[in-house]
């Protein structure tokens, strides 16, 4: 009897032993989930619109959000407060995505060698911060973060700071003309600490 070859229709014993259309099919499986799963997000208001009270980084926490991604603080530290309880007990409200549509890129990662730092601001002083900073183990002698002692010996640099806000506002952060005009003489005189301070002091207030 010969061979019934009539049935050309994708059996799944054909799919099943063939490894190009398996992968394929797979491929187009992924595919269509990831699409129903990511393109919502880019049109739902509670993903790209910044909650009520977030403000763009003023330029002396941008040189230091610069400076803190510059030195790999987020190596060890995450700003993502996940929204378990024994996460929010510790750090307090889970975080939102509207608290960090202003932060290109944004910080939350997952390595917490130190504690999350998405609400350390007003958490601390600012003197706190400059010795912790300065040597964490004056403050908190089991510590072992770095210390970054040449932060208040280096000035930060405001003629980059222009430029930088120009190429964030094409990004979609809403800084004035005003703000970038004045942006090199607000940072004028200031240290890196000072900078890494105003940006630590200002992580997580927005959000009431
Ligand atoms: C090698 C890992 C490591 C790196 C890199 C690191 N830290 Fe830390 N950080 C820690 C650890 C561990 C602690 C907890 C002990 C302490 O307070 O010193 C901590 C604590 C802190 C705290 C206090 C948080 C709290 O809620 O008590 C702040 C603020 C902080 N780090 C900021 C920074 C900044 C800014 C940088 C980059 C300039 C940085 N860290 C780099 C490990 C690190």
């Amino acid at each position: 009897m010969a061979k019934d070859t009539s049935t050309s229709s994708l059996s799944h014993e054909k799919i099943e032993t063939s490894n190009f259309l398996m992968i394929v099919l797979i491929l187009l499986v992924l595919l269509a989930g990831g699409l129903v799963e990511i393109v919502p997000l880019f049109f739902q208001k509670s993903t790209t619109e910044p909650i009520k009270g977030v403000a763009p980084y003023t330029a002396l926490q941008l040189a230091g959000r610069d400076i803190y991604i510059r030195e790999g603080c987020y190596n060890c530290h995450s700003q993502m407060i996940r929204p378990f309880r024994a996460e929010t007990l510790r750090y307090g409200h889970y975080s939102v995505a509207g608290e960090s549509v202003y932060d290109h890129p944004f910080q939350w990662g997952s390595k917490r060698t130190g504690p999350d730092l998405a609400r350390v601001g007003a958490k601390y002083s600012d003197e706190w911060h400059r010795i912790h900073l300065t040597n964490p183990r004056d403050l908190v002698p089991e510590s072992n973060m770095p210390a970054y002692p040449w932060l208040e010996k280096t000035p930060v640099d405001a003629a980059v700071m222009p430029a930088h806000m120009t190429a964030l506002r094409r990004v979609g952060v809403p800084y004035t003309d005003a703000q970038i005009a004045g942006a090199a003489e607000e940072v004028k005189g200031k240290t890196e600490l000072d900078a890494t301070i105003a940006y630590l002091q200002v992580l997580g207030l927005a959000l009431k």
